[in-house]
């Protein structure tokens, strides 16, 4: 088991290049199912996550080839199994589109339960009720989830709560249905306007994605023979930029959208820290002085993101005075809030809200990473905090955030990943 090293404190500086999105790729990938063909995706990030989703497209008879450091061809021509298997379906979560995916293409889809973070139930529900929508019968017992069904049917889906896997997977399961589904109360997030881009350049027929309503004319087929980038990651994005106000730095970060990041800018803003933006793809972030308390309340975009939570937290904990963070998505995202006490911050959760109150500097610890965006909380700890932080767990980490010590390290700070 490796774990991550931070010597602090450090004010980082320079320019960060943003990978592409884990949360698009995850969905893109197991979406290429749907093409019957080749495709080629750029700017894919190299992450745990994205290895695994290949390796299962693999064992159900795709050829996947690495092209580049970024760059996959994947044919879905050759597949040949709707069992994906449960063994690595089940270590993360987003396997959940290989239900979507292979539903749509071969009327058949054997799953096993997602795994991924745990913060706390994360049910399936609204996915179930898609699937049913359009036709499909749908039995989730003995760690699996099968779908099945004689042809898919196009209809009108409501969404009882705003749902990103549910959104993106109603899309996958209707791109080929037969007619047109409306789906409304949908997710907004970037990914989901990625994965529509992608299957509309492939051949699909979505309107609307980014809005509330999303609108599918299923179409006969996919053409593949195309290539798509993935979108800029904005959490990647986000968590640099917080790292910048954490550790009164100076970050230039380029190969992002920064219409994406307008909730985290506009707190950043508050905080009396400095942005930059070329209203494009670079915006630079600096902090000359202790951020200020602010209060945030996690919602779906174009909301503050619930994946940059916890990054927001470490903000608050060095902050000058008393910050409140309402968790409105996850029951169970403040478990890193036990390891930033362990390092001096002054921290009470309970249920879904978390006191903050600022200390002057935190301190380093032995620390885990409890889920992906916890771990990326804690290095940003790291690099603040006085002495030394070993972070554990970091295979969390590994899932989402292509090369993290290497782009840290090139900011100035003192990390290091150590074999055990
Ligand atoms: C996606 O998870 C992301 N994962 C999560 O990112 C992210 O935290 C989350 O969206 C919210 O933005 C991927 O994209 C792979 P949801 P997902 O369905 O799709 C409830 C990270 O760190 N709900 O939008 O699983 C659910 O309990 C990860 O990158 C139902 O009730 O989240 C939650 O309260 C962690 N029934 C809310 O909706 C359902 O059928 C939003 O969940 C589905 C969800």
């Amino acid at each position: 088991m490796d774990k991550l090293v931070v010597k602090g404190p450090t004010r980082l500086k320079g320019n960060v290049i943003i990978s592409g999105a884990k949360n698009a790729a995850v969905a893109i990938i197991p979406a290429t199912i749907l093409i019957n063909g080749k495709c080629v995706l750029e700017n894919v990030p190299n992450i745990s996550d994205v290895k695994i989703s290949c390796d299962i497209l693999k064992d159900l008879g795709a050829k996947v080839e690495w092209l580049g450091e970024h760059e996959l061809s994947i044919d879905t021509s050759s597949i040949i199994s709707s069992n994906a298997p449960l063994d690595k379906t089940s270590k993360f979560r987003a396997s959940y589109y290989l239900i979507g995916s292979l539903l749509g293409r071969k009327l058949s889809a054997t799953v096993g339960l997602p795994g991924g973070c745990n913060l706390g139930a994360r049910p399936i529900d609204q996915h179930a009720k898609a699937f049913e929508a359009l036709g499909a019968k749908v039995d989730i017992s003995q760690g699996k989830i099968t779908a099945k069904a004689k042809k898919l049917i196009g209809n009108s889906i409501y969404m009882d709560v705003v749902s990103v896997g549910a959104t993106i997977n109603a899309m996958l399961a209707s791109v080929l249905a037969e007619g047109t589904t409306v789906i409304e109360n949908v997710a907004k997030e970037p990914h989901i306007v990625d994965v529509a881009n992608f299957l509309n350049t492939m051949g699909a027929d979505i309107r609307g994605a980014g809005t509330d309503v999303i609108k599918i004319n299923g179409v006969k087929q996919l053409h593949g023979n195309a290539s798509y980038s993935i979108v800029p990651d904005q959490i990647e994005a986000g968590t640099f930029m917080l790292s910048a106000v954490a550790s009164r730095g100076d970050i230039t970060i380029k190969n992002c959208i920064t219409k994406h990041l307008e909730s985290i800018t506009a707190k950043i803003i508050e905080m009396g820290a400095n942005v930059e933006t070329d209203g494009g793809d670079t915006i630079r972030i600096w902090c000359n002085k202790r951020p200020l308390k602010a209060n945030i309340k996690t919602a779906p975009y174009p909301g503050f993101p619930t994946d940059m939570q916890p990054q927001m937290g470490v903000v608050f904990s060095i902050a000058d005075g008393t910050s409140i963070i309402n968790e409105s998505i996850w029951e169970s995202r403040f478990q890193y809030t036990a390891e930033l006490n362990k390092m001096g911050a002054k921290i009470t959760p309970q249920g879904k809200t978390a006191v903050f109150e600022g200390v002057k500097s935190l301190s380093g610890s032995p620390v885990y990473s409890s889920d992906l965006r916890a771990g990326a909380a804690l290095i940003i700890a790291g690099i603040i905090a006085n002495g030394e932080t070993e972070i554990y767990n970091i295979h969390h980490i590994d899932r989402g955030y292509e090369n993290i010590e290497e782009k840290f390290r090139k900011l100035g700070a003192k990390i290091q990943r150590v074999s055990e």
